[in-house]
């Protein structure tokens, strides 16, 4: 199987302080990988890092995806090569609602116009299968939404931007 993420020899730091000291991680396409570690062993920022946070250093090593080398791009080019990372804690954005939020993230990434009244179906069908009751498509993004609903509804615009690589 064809290699969809290699990262070798990544060393990360944040704000002055070296956090992964040489990290080497091959993915292939099709593959789960769990990644154990003690509360504050760097897992969250080897995430980071992978979906291209600012705040998180690559001092050296490189990350490559799909064939290409992504380690210097911006976030947004990496979304846009199909990277999606799952926040730990995910914030919440009043005034902006789930369905808003999800489908200007599918159009930008997609770089294709993405009608509101196809979108307004697969969005159903999506929060149908994860139980998510679709009124919260109208409310703002996790703005009073449970732990667990903000899970979901990253979950959902995982479903819906269908990433190559998802990062959880
Ligand atoms: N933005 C930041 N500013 C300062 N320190 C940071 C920042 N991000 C991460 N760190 C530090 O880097 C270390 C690794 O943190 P990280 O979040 O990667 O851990 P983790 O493995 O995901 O832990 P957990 O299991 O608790 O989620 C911690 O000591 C943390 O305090
Ligand atoms: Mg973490």
């Amino acid at each position: 199987m064809a290699e969809l993420l290699q990262i070798k020899d990544l060393k990360v730091s944040v704000e002055d302080k070296q956090i992964l000291k040489g990290i080497d991680l091959t993915i292939k396409k099709g593959e789960i990988h769990v990644v154990m570690g003690t509360n504050g062993a760097g897992k969250s920022t080897l995430a980071n890092a992978i979906m291209g946070n600012s705040t998180y250093t690559v001092d050296s090593g490189s990350i490559i995806f799909d064939g290409k080398d992504i380690t210097e791009d911006a976030v947004n080019d990496r979304a846009k090569a199909g990277i999606f990372m799952s926040f730990q804690h995910p914030i919440s954005i009043p005034g902006i609602t789930v369905e808003n939020f999800i489908r200007t993230a599918k159009s930008t990434i997609t770089g294709e116009n993405v009608r509101a009244l196809s979108f307004k179906k697969e969005l159903k069908e999506k929060m149908d299968e994860l139980s998510f009751d679709t009124s919260y498509a109208q409310r703002y993004v996790n703005e009073g939404f449970s732990g667990g609903e903000r899970k979901k509804n990253e979950i959902l615009q995982m479903a819906i931007l269908n990433p190559k690589l998802a990062i959880l």
